[in-house]
């Protein structure tokens, strides 16, 4: 038994913030029901190269243990299909702009008229509300309107947004987590309820001690590159073999084991850098002094020597490196599985580890429309029905 066996979702989502939400219930048990656009199917089918055979790898990488079906929506009929399967679900997540599915007839007191407990997840850019309500919305532009990308990059280099699209992952998972909150509230109460999950919300939230720090000095918050603002040394440090290290000197316990690992008890002994705020206050002179010092070795080195003086500290892995660990590889975040028509395909494994009920990759990502019939005959549609359905591009 899975820990959402039983959970039906209505996943009208595409892009990533919306299927991240949604992979992170399937992984876990939940029936999700992609539901597409029929002919082109979720953006991300085409967002490439690379592809495998035709499908496209980013698709791939978040749409595993999902059914396909592709519904017109516009067409009334689809929107009967919709609703029956509406009746008999437990959750519906969408990610459109604001006033789609109003458009479209399928917004939240539609559905409750027929399903009066159902849990309606909207993940928007800006939510569901205010003045930048109705904006289309990507990673890319959230990332600085929302503030991370004025923190990001070194402080003379231009703002830089993080390598992988944390805005949308972190509102699918935002999502996922007001899914489950309220799931846990139907279940004490029988009550459904509406959740209206932003990007931008998630993003201001996630500025925690940034936001502290502005609300303390009063003015933004400089960015530090590989640095931390109030930690000291706390950063990458470039190595003889021009690799870099990464530094967590997080407390003066470490800073202690720290200058033992370099050999530098002058360092530890020096009053002006016993405690962080004096090596803050000290930074550019400390850091000279340390830059100096990893420049002597390769970080092959350096890695060895802090990791066995008991200092938090690690290389800067690439894909390969992250692929090929031996860590990685024991915790299964690399999974592989059979796809119908891109053959043998890798990706990355589950990630929570649950003691009785884990998680499981049990299908693949479907290919556009899989399992129309499937999902069609379960409401006593005909097959003879499904495909006049697909002739009239219903589906
Ligand atoms: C991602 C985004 C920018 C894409 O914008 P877009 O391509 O204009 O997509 P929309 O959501 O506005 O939908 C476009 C149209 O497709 C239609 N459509 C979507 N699914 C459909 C379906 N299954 N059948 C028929 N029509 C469908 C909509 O009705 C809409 O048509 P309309 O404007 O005539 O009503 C936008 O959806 C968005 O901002 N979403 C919220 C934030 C988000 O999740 N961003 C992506 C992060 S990865």
């Amino acid at each position: 038994m899975k820990a959402l066996e039983g959970v039906r979702v209505l996943d009208l989502t595409r892009a990533l913030a919306g299927p991240y939400c949604t992979l992170m219930l399937a992984d876990y048990g939940a029936d999700v029901i992609k539901i597409e656009v029929p002919g082109k199917g979720d953006d991300t089918r085409a967002w490439g190269p690379p592809y495998i055979h035709d499908e496209s790898a980013y698709f791939l990488s978040i749409n595993r243990n999902k059914r396909s079906l592709t519904l017109n929506l516009k067409e009334p009929e689809a929107r009967e299909i919709f609703m029956k399967l509406a009746r008999d679900a437990d959750v519906i997540v969408e990610n459109y702009t604001p006033g789609v599915v109003h458009r479209l007839g399928i917004d939240y007191d539609s559905v409750k008229a027929v399903k009066p407990d159902i849990v309606y997840c909207s993940i928007s850019g800006f939510g569901q509300t205010g003045p930048y309500r109705e904006l289309p919305a990507y990673d890319q532009m959230m990332q600085g309107v929302g503030g991370i990308m004025s923190l990001t990059g070194d402080p003379d280099g231009p703002p830089m947004k993080v390598g992988i699209a944390i805005t949308d992952i972190g509102a699918g998972m935002l999502g996922a987590y007001a899914v489950m909150t309220a799931l846990f509230h139907r279940a004490r109460t029988g009550q459904g309820q509406y959740l209206d999950v932003s990007m931008l919300d998630l993003q201001v939230s996630w500025l925690t001690y940034q936001a502290g720090a502005y609300f303390a000095a009063g003015s933004p918050p400089p960015r530090v590159g590989a640095a931390h603002p109030n930690l000291v040394p706390y950063q990458a440090f470039k190595c003889s073999d021009g690799k870099y290290v990464n530094v967590a000197v997080g407390n003066d316990r470490f800073w202690l084991r720290f200058c033992d690992a370099l050999g530098r008890q002058d360092l530890a002994q020096d009053p002006a850098y016993a405690q962080n705020k004096d090596r803050v206050r000290q930074r550019a002179k400390l850091v000279g002094i340390l830059e100096q010092e990893f420049k002597k070795k390769p970080v092959k080195h350096w890695v060895q020597v802090l990791e066995k003086g008991g200092v938090p500290c690690g290389p800067i892995n690439d894909m390969a490196d992250v692929f090929s660990n031996p860590q990685v590889i024991e915790r299964k975040m690399l999974a592989e599985m059979d796809h119908p028509t891109a053959g043998r395909i890798k990706q990355t494994g589950i990630s929570i580890k649950f003691s009785d009920t884990p998680g499981e990759i049990k299908s693949p990502p479907p290919v556009l429309g899989q399992h129309n019939e499937e999902i069609l005959t379960s409401l006593g549609y005909s097959r003879d029905d499904v495909k006049s359905l697909k002739q009239s591009g219903i589906l």
